[in-house]
């Protein structure tokens, strides 16, 4: 079995560059890795990340949400975590689990043995074996959010990024609740150091789990 390496944070923490930049390490380092994404890591979540996101569908009910992304996640690990994990390689995976439970039950107020229960389903009980945190203000991270958008006129604002503030510190107040509760698996880092000094401290985290836990 490999090693399953998740990524979580509020809009605009700078997760998929660190993503990038962990997955680049770590190849280099001659640890066979993928990177993927969730929702959108396979072909028919891709299409079922267009329905969550759309900023146009305002009307998905909270419930059709979490369903969604449930739909997501069980493509995902049957078509390509659980095989690569079985091929041995590391998956670094841009959002799991805890993004349901910060956003759909922080943020949206669901009820969360039925998170539970549904995040069990769809990921077939896998859990990520190291989580990043990348934490930052609200503020912060939405501004950025909305800086990287504007820059590229075909990209608008999604479903999430309109979100109002609070929602967005729902979700980060759902976010640090899960580092305290597993402190050993969720490492948070500072997300409002720059790109370089981030990606050293994700560095230093886990290459002294992979030494840790290699056979
Ligand atoms: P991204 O912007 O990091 O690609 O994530 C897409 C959006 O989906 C982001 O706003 C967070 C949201 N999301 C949930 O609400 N629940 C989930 O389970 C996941 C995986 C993402």
């Amino acid at each position: 079995m490999g090693f399953f390496i998740t990524f979580e944070g509020i809009e605009g923490c700078g997760k998929s560059t660190q993503v990038k930049l962990l997955s680049e390490a770590l190849n280099l380092e001659g640890f066979p890795c993928i990177a993927t994404r969730e929702p959108g890591g396979t072909y028919i979540g891709s299409k079922i990340r267009e329905i969550l996101l759309n900023p146009d569908h305002k009307g998905i009910a909270p419930q059709t949400e979490l369903l969604l992304y449930a739909a997501d996640r069980a493509q995902h690990i049957i078509e390509l975590i659980k095989p690569a994990l079985n091929d041995g390689k590391v998956v670094i995976c841009d959002r799991f689990t805890d993004a349901t439970v910060a956003y759909q039950g922080f943020g949206r107020r669901l009820d969360s043995s039925l998170i539970n229960r549904l995040n069990e389903i769809a990921s077939q009980g896998l859990l990520p074996d190291l989580t990043i945190l990348l934490d930052c203000n609200v503020k912060i991270g939405i501004q950025r959010a909305m800086e990287r958008n504007s820059k590229n006129k075909d990209i608008r604002d999604d479903r999430f990024e309109q979100e109002a503030m609070e929602f967005h510190d729902m979700v980060r107040n759902g976010y640090l609740a899960i580092a305290k509760e597993e402190p050993e698996r969720v490492k948070v880092v500072d997300a409002t150091k720059d790109i370089q000094s981030m990606h050293g401290e994700i560095w230093g985290i886990v290459n002294a789990f992979l030494r840790n836990n290699r056979t």
